[in-house]
């Protein structure tokens, strides 16, 4: 009797999607440079995000992956760097039989940026892989480096002949040259545009693709859909409905091994001023017209440039800032912020922020956004959480003692991705009980497999021209041209007391005074 056999699993919707017309196609064959390609970045998030793009056959059909760095490794060394970072922190293991195609598309250069012809090495040996593999030169460049590195690196691309006149650089130009910029872009509003400028001198608004991850997560997509692609939300959100909005982006880890950078940013500039204003205008944006990248950010900008300026006093007012003290995470003893490696006994930078914003539009005059975030609270959770204005006290919800619970329209973007809407109703019996349900929808279950990473998405984008994604050079500006009165003010006043809250918990008593001074509370994650 033949040997029975199995058929193969059948595909989940997830995967029938994801093959499908909604992926992005990026049908050009690349040449990816990443320098700092032997960098955290790359060993963490880029090269295991490459490699599952490579399972999911997302790819172009022709590629090679260049890490560039001053360490001295050769491609075998480098593969195996790649297997390590994959191994430990791709989504999906490594897979013995699909590892061979993808690590041979790897190699390595060893160039520094320091010396006048840094990259002599590296024209000719992606000259000589180019040539080997067919690939026609089109060329996305990956600034995985500290950002002091980033100008003096795109003027040595420019010096090196890499990239082809600007004028030349038409988005249909042939082959194509493509920068990929990690965050931070600048410390303040002027370091930001100083970079942006000598950035400009060499690449075009459109080939220039700034990272913000959070744009990548397959949650922070959805806002779109969902509120653009059903017919039950849009109508509610606007400030006839909607009583106020919370962001929440909640890190259960410390500062970690990253003092040297945190201990100038802090977590106004690391979170607020690109993720949390990128959630806020995704959140509130009106319906942009077309799917076109810069109609889309557009409308986002427009959020941006409306929001209400936080200026002198009222700084002491609409904003808390805060720094963790030794406590615990899941039980056990954590040292607090200026306990740990790398930072000042001294420091001053707050490790929490609370911010109550106002946007100064027709569509949400006179609704608050509260934004919150931090390290070392109680769990890693981020959510927006659209909290719809209380039913009138009639009917059910006259008795005053027992006010009903306002509808609330939560977007969960990690962990545990999906969104849930919570409704009041009749609990089965003869009396009219009310008790709040949640409709609740988990990408996980009704998908049937992990989403994919952030950088997955963004490297796919750009590979395939989308900027959908990315940040536009006004944004950036305008996103820092919010957040630098605060600064100001807060550089302005040195001695004043910094409150603290101890290492997993929600944060400090101002941040729960700042929402319930408007006679709301944080919503429980
Ligand atoms: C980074 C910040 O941009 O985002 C980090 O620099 C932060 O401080 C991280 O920890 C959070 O990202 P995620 O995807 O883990 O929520």
């Amino acid at each position: 009797m033949a040997d029975a056999v199995e058929a193969p699993p059948a595909p989940s919707l997830f995967e029938r999607l994801s093959a499908g017309e909604a992926a992005p196609i990026a049908a050009e064959p690349v040449t990816i440079v990443i320098f700092g390609g032997a960098g955290d970045l790359a060993h963490r998030k880029l090269l295991p995000a490459l490699y599952n793009l490579s399972l999911d056959g997302l790819l172009p059909p022709r590629t090679a992956i260049v890490g560039v760095g001053r360490k001295a490794m050769s491609d075998d060394e480098y593969r195996a760097f790649a297997k390590e970072g994959t191994a430990q922190f791709s989504r999906r293991p490594i897979d013995e039989s699909a590892w061979p195609a993808f690590a041979s598309s790897l190699f390595f250069v060893n160039a520094s940026i320091d010396q006048a012809q840094g990259l002599g090495p590296l024209g000719a040996r992606l000259d000589i892989v180019e040539h080997e593999r067919g690939l026609p030169g089109n060329r996305i460049y990956y600034m995985a480096v500290p950002p002091s590195l980033f100008v003096p690196t795109v003027q040595q691309l420019q010096r090196a002949r890499f990239v082809p006149p600007r004028d030349a650089a038409t988005p249909a130009a042939r082959p194509f040259a493509r920068l990929i910029v990690e965050k931070p872009i600048g410390h303040d509003l002027d370091s930001a545009r100083e970079i942006d400028d000598s950035i400009a001198e060499v690449f075009n608004e459109h080939q220039i693709y700034r990272i913000d991850h959070y744009l990548g997560k397959e949650t922070v997509q959805n806002i779109l859909v969902l509120r653009f692609a059903n017919s039950i939300f849009e109508p509610l959100f606007n400030q006839k409905y909607v009583d106020h909005v919370q962001i929440t982006v909640a890190e259960s880890e410390g500062v970690g091994t990253r003092a040297g950078y945190y201990e100038q940013a802090g977590a106004l500039r690391d979170m607020v001023q690109n993720h949390m204003l990128q959630l806020l205008s995704m959140i509130a944006m009106d319906p942009p017209h077309s799917l076109d990248a810069d109609v889309v950010r557009d409308e986002k900008l427009e959020v941006l440039r409306s929001l209400r300026p936080i200026v002198g006093e009222e700084v002491d007012r609409r904003v808390v800032r805060a720094q963790y003290v030794a406590g615990f995470d899941m039980g056990k003893p954590v040292p607090g912020y200026r306990e740990e490696p790398g930072v000042s006994p001294q420091s001053r930078t707050e490790t929490y922020v609370a911010i109550q914003i106002s946007i100064d539009n027709w569509r949400w005059a006179g609704i608050p956004f509260f934004l919150r975030t931090g390290k070392r609270l109680p769990k890693r959770a981020s959510e927006i959480s659209v909290h719809l204005k209380e039913v009138p006290p009639i009917l059910f919800n006259a008795d005053r003692a027992r006010p009903l619970d306002p509808n609330v329209l939560s977007i969960r973007i990690q962990p545990d991705e999906g969104f849930a809407l919570g409704i009041s109703s009749k609990v089965p019996g003869p009396r009219v009980n009310i008790y709040p349900v949640k409709m609740d929808f988990h990408y996980g279950a009704t998908f049937g497999a992990s989403s994919p990473e952030a950088y997955e998405r963004l490297l796919l984008d750009v590979m395939a021209g989308d900027a959908t994604l990315f940040m536009r050079r006004d944004a950036v500006e305008a996103a820092w041209r919010f957040v630098m009165p605060i600064l100001d003010r807060w550089r302005a006043q040195k001695d004043a007391p910094l409150p603290t809250y101890r290492a997993g918990e929600w944060g400090p008593a101002e941040a729960d005074r700042l929402i319930e001074a408007t006679g709301r509370q944080w919503r429980p994650l």
